[in-house]
């Protein structure tokens, strides 16, 4: 997609599409729609008048040869309620204006830049506009990828083109694609995504952003210690993978350094603990974590924030076998703590035990984790918002601050030692399942013991990896969450 930044009027660009937005209040002359001209709006008036034109959340008016602009098309896309506009609101109009010309055959589109209209709000509609572009459809011989957006022009009669602008621009591509290319690798069957075909892309990620690449096999992840890991990737054929992915720069402060580590279960099959056919299929995307994490330093590679990142994802297949791990098995953990395993299925928290130890050996001072963990969590907060937990109040607050602005909402829960007694073990350190009652608390907090006395902050994205059903401003399939509030974080943190 080609974008560019044009000071000049709406009325003027001979384009096939330029749109704009209003608000329900009044859809005629508030938001973008109130840049056209005079002649134009009466023609809104009029839609307004017969019904048609009620600035409703994502309604949305193609009206073909608009009177008083030379665009072929005006695509008026409703705001909603001008009250509960947020900054975020504006990437996913533009996504949805997008998402409706592409269908219509329209590639190449303009987006009204009124006067208010900055760097923030430039980054916003790149980013809504570079997701609502893309598909999961690599598998699908007729593809959406056909009919996607080839030129975007930003442009207004008082857009100062500067270079802090086209930065912007750049900003919101870089982190658009970043979440694409987490939803890639999310959406991929587990027959095209084992643990060695994760490495493969994120090497080749890694070489392409000039990011240190390091991965560890089976050896060396077993001379590490790393028992609980191993106990996972054990029934599987499929060999595990350790990767390890730096973002140093020389001129960040010393400190912190951030630690990334997602959770990178290729399938998830619940091992001799099977789960039920029935949604089983699903458990190709157990490997969201640690997608979201190598999508996050793709996007910062190409920002360059001043902050130490490395982002570790352990990557293995979960499945029953004659080598598989059992219920009632007792492991050593790369900490040394042993783990009585009373599901296999519980898996995920496992393979973050060891990886929190090794990030932490690496010299990771504050760790922020990403996993598909329980199913608990969508029974508590459904597939729209993710749960975060954590052991310092303050870098929990720094995240969900983080979700607020990006519009990938989070919601904290509790941590307390109270419920430690649901994981304690009848024969060794911990149990690795609390039971049915609270099950996404006793994950994180499993987790959280090997966090040891670094902060830690955990997201459980089991609901927010994947969307059922197609958003105006989204395809259906993996969403990216939260690739885009990570982002967030770690470039304001760097200033
Ligand atoms: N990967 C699953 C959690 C999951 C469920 C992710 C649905 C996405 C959608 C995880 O490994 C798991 O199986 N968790 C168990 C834990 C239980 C055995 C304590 C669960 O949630 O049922
Ligand atoms: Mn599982
Ligand atoms: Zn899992």
């Amino acid at each position: 997609m080609k974008i560019e930044l044009q000071c000049e009027s709406l009325a003027k660009l001979a384009l096939p599409a330029i749109t704009v937005y209003c608000f329900e209040n009044d859809p005629v002359s508030s938001g973008t729609a109130g840049l056209l001209p005079e002649e134009t709006r009466a023609l809104l008036a009029d839609l307004r008048e017969s019904g048609e034109l009620k600035g409703k959340a994502y309604e949305r008016t193609l009206i073909h040869r608009p009177a008083g602009v030379a665009a072929a098309k005006l695509l008026v896309v409703g705001a909603g309620k001008k009250e509960k506009f947020k900054p975020f609101n504006l990437g996913r109009l533009a996504g949805a204006a997008a998402r409706f010309l592409r269908a219509r055959g329209v590639h190449q589109m303009a987006w009204a830049a009124g006067d208010e209209t900055g760097a923030e709000q430039i980054q916003v509609i790149v980013e809504g506009i570079i997701l609502a572009d893309y598909d999961a459809d690599n598998y699908r011989t007729e593809r959406n990828g056909d009919i996607r957006i080839d030129l975007l022009v930003l442009a207004g009669k008082n857009l100062a083109v500067t270079d802090e602008l086209k930065a912007a621009a750049e900003r919101g591509r870089a982190i658009g694609e970043a979440a694409n290319f987490t939803r890639g690798l999310v959406n991929e069957p587990s027959n095209w995504m084992t643990p060695a075909i994760l490495a493969d892309r994120a090497r080749e990620m890694a070489t392409r952003m000039g990011l240190e690449y390091q991965e560890l096999g089976v050896d060396e992840i077993r001379s590490l210690k790393m028992g609980a890991f191993m106990a996972v990737a054990q029934g599987s054929d499929e060999p595990p993978r350790l990767l390890v992915l730096r973002y140093l720069p020389e001129d960040a402060p010393e400190s912190p350094v951030i630690g990334l580590v997602g959770k990178g279960i290729t399938f998830d099959s619940g091992g001799i603990s099977i789960k039920p056919s029935q949604d089983m299929h699903e458990m190709k995307t157990d490997m969201a974590g640690g997608a979201t994490m190598l999508g996050v330093m793709q996007a910062i590679a190409l920002i360059k924030p001043k902050i130490r990142v490395i982002a570790v994802v352990p990557a293995a297949e979960n499945m029953p076998s004659g080598k598989a791990y059992r219920p009632g098995d007792v492991i050593t953990s790369m900490s040394g703590k042993t783990i009585e395993v009373l599901n296999t299925d519980a898996e995920g928290r496992l393979a973050l035990a060891d990886s929190l130890t090794y990030a932490r050996q690496l010299g990771c001072n504050v760790l922020i984790d990403a996993a598909t963990l329980t199913g608990a969590v969508t029974v508590a907060l459904g597939n729209i918002t993710t749960g975060v937990f954590g052991s310092d109040q303050e870098w929990v607050n720094r995240m969900v601050a983080s979700g607020t602005q990006t519009g990938e909402r989070m919601w904290q829960l509790p941590v307390d030692d109270d419920y430690r007694e649901f994981y304690k073990s009848s024969i060794g350190d911990l149990a690795n399942t609390g039971g049915r009652y609270g099950g996404a608390i006793t994950a994180a907090m499993f987790v959280g013991e090997f966090a040891e006395d670094t902060p830690w902050v955990h997201l459980d994205i089991a609901g927010t990896r994947w969307s059922n059903e197609e958003k105006p401003y989204l395809a259906k399939g993996p969403t990216g969450v939260p690739v885009r509030t990570l982002v967030h974080l770690l470039t304001h943190l760097a200033g």
